[in-house]
């Protein structure tokens, strides 16, 4: 600690303690940016204790999250991202920013499931309605849905599970006519497959859980957008709400950041030669890629997207649901689990969340759910094959 004014007696050892190290401040420079915790800020003088230009308090994030805000901002296109603990309390927190109690709000029928759960069950509390609509349905029935207290569509494209594609543009361009608001949830897109805000979207929200983070070991949700009463709405809502994000988690998701692009493209890669592969095998009945030709909303892949990421869905022939968990207990390098996003591969079932939908799709045989990881897309396809064959089998009479 500095030296004490001339005269004084040297503070006690407990006062030096808890003033050692104080006086460090300027650091080396180094890469990746330094970690500062704080929930206090230490203003100059008394003047600066008032002056909101500066931050006065940690609470809505140090340098750390300012970096990672900026970073975010840049994948999708917009000014620097607002942050949220995971990637469902950013749709949550977008939502109840942006509606009120009265409003209407129109979700795809393909939305994550527990962004559906918020609105069926929260929401619905708090005054606001939801319809759902049919994810490949047209803009023009979109809109024919669309009433006076239609506030918000909530777009999810491609669905994470059913992998249908929306036509954004139509969409938005028809909302905004309307008054009505657009929010997305682009974590397949990520930003770099799918920058919604070009296409007009209000609000692009991501779960940087996943292929931000890209190692299945943090949670992170972003909002970003170009409209400041929009955004400025989301601000209110972070500072009222007293939302923040650690910085600790902040630095794990710039690191992610910086290998991004090199991630996802090897993840895409591996993707399209398993999806390719897996359309010739006699136990697939169609695979829910949309980088495939002939695949569910290809068209508009191809329009929109600049490339594919590792998650896409495979319908096999029909069986029963032993057959599927043999398929799904026969894959040693694909963890069974629910995220997506991350270095490794997984594998879901995904029946039993079609069932809540408002119209299940029908595909005529069980669908699972694969992420394809960063392993060597040889040994993917023979895991594969050995499940397919244990299907087979499970599926004899
Ligand atoms: C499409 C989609 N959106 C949002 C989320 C939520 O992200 P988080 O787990 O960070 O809350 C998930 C998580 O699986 C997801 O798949």
């Amino acid at each position: 600690m500095s030296k004490p004014p001339s005269g004084r007696k040297p503070p006690a050892k407990q006062t030096r303690l808890l003033h050692a190290g104080g006086a460090v401040g300027a650091e080396v420079k180094t890469v990746a940016p330094p970690l500062q915790r704080g929930s206090t800020v230490l203003v100059p003088d008394a003047k600066a204790l008032y002056d909101t230009s500066k931050p006065t308090y940690g609470r809505l994030g140090l340098s750390m999250q300012t970096a990672l805000a900026e970073g975010v901002g840049e994948l999708e296109g917009s000014g620097p991202a607002r942050l949220f603990s995971s990637g469902l309390a950013a749709i949550t927190g977008v939502l109840l920013a942006l509606l009120k109690s009265g409003d209407e709000v129109l979700v795809t029928d393909s939305v994550y499931g527990p962004s559906r759960r918020f609105c069926d069950n929260l929401l619905k509390r708090y005054g606001v309605t939801t319809r759902y609509f049919a994810p490949d349905a047209s803009a023009d029935a979109v809109m024919a849905m669309t009433g006076p207290s239609t506030r918000l569509i909530l777009l999810e494209s491609p669905g994470s599970l059913t992998f249908d594609i929306q036509d954004i543009p139509a969409i938005t361009q028809g909302a905004r006519a309307k008054g009505i608001l657009t929010v997305i949830d682009n974590t397949w897109g990520v930003g770099l497959l799918l920058e919604p805000l070009a296409l007009g979207v209000d609000v692009s929200v991501q779960a940087l859980t996943k292929y931000v983070g890209g190692h299945s070991d943090v949670f992170m949700g972003s909002a970003c957008g170009d409209d400041p009463k929009v955004m400025g709405r989301i601000d209110v809502f972070l500072r009222d709400m007293g939302i923040g994000v650690s910085p600790d988690d902040a630095y794990f998701l710039l690191r992610g950041l910086r290998t991004l692009e090199v991630r996802l493209a090897r993840h895409g890669q591996s993707a399209l030669q398993i999806a390719q592969w897996l359309q010739d095998q006699p136990e697939v009945r169609q695979v829910l890629c949309p980088a495939l030709p002939g695949a569910p909303g290809h068209d508009l892949w191809k329009r929109d997207f600049k490339g594919l990421n590792g998650l896409f869905g495979v319908v096999l022939q029909p069986g029963s649901p032993e057959a599927v968990e043999a398929f799904i207990d026969t894959l040693p390098l694909f963890g069974l689990g629910f995220s997506w996003g991350g270095f490794e591969s997984l594998a879901i079932h995904c029946d039993p969340q079609l069932a809540y939908r408002t119209q299940p799709p029908a595909y005529g045989g069980p669908l699972v759910r694969l992420h394809i990881g960063l392993e060597d897309p040889a040994d993917l396809i023979a895991d594969l094959r050995a499940a397919l064959d244990a299907y087979g089998l499970a599926c004899q009479p």
